[in-house]
């Protein structure tokens, strides 16, 4: 039996730095309110909360004499708006990532063209994405999305058209809509926007899958690049996604010759460590219960 952690499981840049921004608002005496969870993990939003951080849904719901924080997914323009109108003090934990795609929008529709964005309509970054747009934006999930939208939009062509991705999309579908956007629009600019720490996290991920027996995925069931990677290690071997330790999938483990490990980006580092711990106690209780059972002689 093996276990292989993925080097990249974990926190990455982004949500390093939107969480230790709070700690650190926290610790110089700032009361702060975050506008939605400040990442998609029980276990930190809970503590945050037990130091007194409040969650809001919007601007209009922080509570007076609050500091606003403003998640890695960013925001669109009209809640900075919103912010300032209210006069309200905050800070800005905008993944620079996805900051650049802000600009690159903005800059865009500012000449006229017409935004595409591959990603899920519904996210939070995407919704702030659009929310920098000063034209039209249109999303597509996928390649056959993008067809669609292509063949209902023959204007497209005539504006000029930007396509960006949400930072946690996949690669490889990432790959079949650009090859689909190509032969429609020769014109088509097209902006890279999957973030670093995606693309890695999903090729390591992908690559453990395939010489695993079976994949497990610790992040949230709402975190969008958690849910990429299990639907990347889906495609190659039997791909369990758990919050935390004790919904280890205990059978499954202990049938595995080789198991892979990775972690979406809002997973601590101490909950990875739990998971591997009860694993290995699973393993070794396993092995334990295989040991030939010595007889004394006749
Ligand atoms: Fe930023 Fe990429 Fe993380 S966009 S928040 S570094 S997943």
């Amino acid at each position: 039996m093996s276990i292989t952690v993925a080097k990249s499981a974990g926190f990455c840049f982004g949500v390093t730095r939107a969480v230790d921004l709070v700690y650190r608002l926290l610790d110089e005496g700032k009361k702060v309110c975050t506008l939605g969870p400040i990442i998609h993990n029980d276990h930190v939003v809970k503590d945050l909360e037990a130091r007194g951080v409040c969650i809001a849904g919007s601007v209009d719901d922080v509570p007076d004499g609050y500091m606003v924080v403003i998640r890695s997914h960013g925001v669109g323009r009209p809640v900075y708006e919103a912010i300032e109108k209210r006069g309200l003090h905050f800070a800005d934990a905008t993944c620079p990532f996805v900051a650049k795609i802000h600009h690159i929008v903005a800059e865009r529709s500012g000449m006229g063209e017409v935004i595409l964005i591959a990603g899920d309509e519904n996210h939070p970054e995407v919704q702030g994405v659009r929310g920098h747009c000063r034209g039209k934006s249109y999303v597509f999930r996928d390649a056959g999305q993008l067809e669609e939208l292509v063949k209902s939009h023959p204007e497209f062509g005539e504006k000029g058209i930007s396509i960006v991705a949400q930072t946690t999309f996949s690669l490889k579908e990432w790959k079949k809509c650009l090859e689909g956007a190509k032969k429609v629009y020769t014109n088509a600019v097209i902006f890279d926007t999957i973030c670093n720490a995606t693309g890695t996290r999903q090729m390591e991920a992908e690559q453990l899958a395939a010489q695993s027996d079976l994949m497990i995925i610790v992040g949230g069931r709402q975190s969008s690049n958690t849910e990429k990677l299990r639907s990347v290690c889906a495609a190659h071997c039997e791909t369990v996604l758990i919050e935390e330790a004790s919904e280890l999938p205990v059978k499954q483990v202990r049938r595995a010759g080789s198991i892979g490990v990775t972690a979406g980006a809002s997973t601590p580092a101490s909950i990875i460590k739990e998971v591997l711990q009860a694993m290995s106690e699973i393993v070794n209780n396993e092995m334990e219960k295989q040991e030939p059972v010595e007889q004394e002689a006749p």
